[in-house]
């Protein structure tokens, strides 16, 4: 029997690429999504190439009689955990919707894990929770909890919460994931990132200029003490990043307690650096503006990833102009995302 997964958070844009890379590695995965941030249809598109689908269901991980039934109905072994809000800004204006959808869903989940004797969970955390690095490449011992956003802070309060569970049971096996900076998409271009309303991210900005939905990049800062003055950041194929997790997955059944991984390349890219590469793969021009600093940026976060190479065994793989090249696929032939 395929070892069963259930994958929070799912339908979203990590959660989404995770699932296919599951359903090749051969698990039966069941996602659980209540759709505020994704689209049914990126499931429908991962199982068209899988050629085996995940069990959907539409739902809140906040909704404890929904999640304790789901464990009573499926023989789930393994958690991945991708479901909560993402962005920093609006967690600034909205802190209190951010705490409640990321803590508590946390705790719901795991209360319904440990009532059903599931023990194997991977949590999506960030590099957010490093604040400001005192120090580049970041390494998972480099202090964390100086987060500048409420968001950043509901990642560390969820990491110091499931460092506390594993400390009073050691039947639990987490691994506790920090992310760069994902981009990218599928090589078929199928499946990809679909942000609602106006992208904050870099990527899905420069793509939205490149298919014309939005006039004109703004660079935020060109006098920080990096290679050209704008910004540098640790930039992942998406699928380097799905791939950590079965890795991550593999690792955790065979040890008990938190496990802490950094998931980047190890490589810092500039906005600048990053903008003139997608120009050159997309032949579009991304006209640009140079604007103030956006608060809460750092001048340069790139992650120290010899403790997942490791441990892990896993080293991501695809090149930055690879990873634009992806995301451009994506986007052109998908010019509105899902809809
Ligand atoms: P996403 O918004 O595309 O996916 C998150 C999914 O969770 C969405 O489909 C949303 O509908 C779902 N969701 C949110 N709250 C839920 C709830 N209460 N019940 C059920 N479903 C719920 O985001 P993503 O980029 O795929 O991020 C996945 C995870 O990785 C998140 O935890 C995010 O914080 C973390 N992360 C993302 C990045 C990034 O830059 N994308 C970087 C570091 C960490
Ligand atoms: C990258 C660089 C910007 C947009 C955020 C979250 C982090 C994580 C990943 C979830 C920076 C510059 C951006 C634009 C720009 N998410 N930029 N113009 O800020 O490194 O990280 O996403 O956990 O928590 O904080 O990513 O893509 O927003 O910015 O100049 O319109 O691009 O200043 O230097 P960031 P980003």
């Amino acid at each position: 029997m395929r070892h069963k997964i259930l994958v929070t958070g799912g339908a979203g844009y990590i959660g989404s690429h995770t699932t296919l890379a599951l359903l090749e590695a051969d698990y039966d995965v069941i996602v659980l999504d209540n759709l505020s941030n994704s689209s049914k249809a990126s499931l429908e598109r991962v199982g068209d190439i899988a050629g085996r689908k995940p069990l959907f269901i539409e739902g809140d991980l906040r909704d404890a009689a929904l999640v304790n039934q789901i464990f009573k109905d499926h023989p789930i072994e393994s958690v991945l955990h991708f479901a909560a809000l993402k962005s920093v800004e609006e967690s600034v204006r909205e802190p209190l919707r951010y705490f409640e959808n990321n803590l508590f869903s946390t705790m719901t989940l795991c209360q319904a894990m440990a009532s059903a004797n599931v023990f194997n969970l991977v949590f999506s955390s960030s590099a957010v929770v490093y604040g400001t690095p005192s120090i580049v490449p970041i390494a998972e011992n480099h202090p964390v909890g100086q987060t500048t956003n409420p968001y950043g802070r509901s990642k560390f309060m969820i990491e110091q919460m499931l460092t506390d569970l594993a400390h009073s049971d050691p039947r639990w096996k987490i691994a506790i994931l920090r992310y760069f900076n994902p981009v990218g998409a599928h090589a078929s271009g199928r499946i990809g990132e679909d942000p609602n309303g106006i992208p904050n991210n870099l990527l899905p900005y420069i793509c939205r200029v490149a298919v014309g939905t939005l006039t004109e990049l703004k660079i935020f800062g060109n006098d920080y003490p990096t290679i050209d003055g704008t910004g540098v950041r640790d930039y992942i194929h998406v699928l380097d990043l799905a791939n950590g997790h079965l890795s991550a997955l593999d690792a955790i059944r065979k040890n008990s307690g938190t496990h802490i991984w950094n998931l980047g390349t190890g490589q810092g890219h500039s906005v600048l650096e990053v903008v003139k590469a997608f120009e050159a793969i997309s032949d579009r021009p991304i006209p640009y503006k140079i604007a103030p600093r956006r608060a809460g940026d750092v001048a340069a976060c790139f992650a120290n990833v010899s403790k997942a190479e490791r441990e892990l065994g896993w080293k991501a793989t695809y090149t930055l102009n690879e990873m634009l090249r992806d995301a451009w696929k994506w986007q052109s032939t998908n010019p509105l995302g899902y809809k």
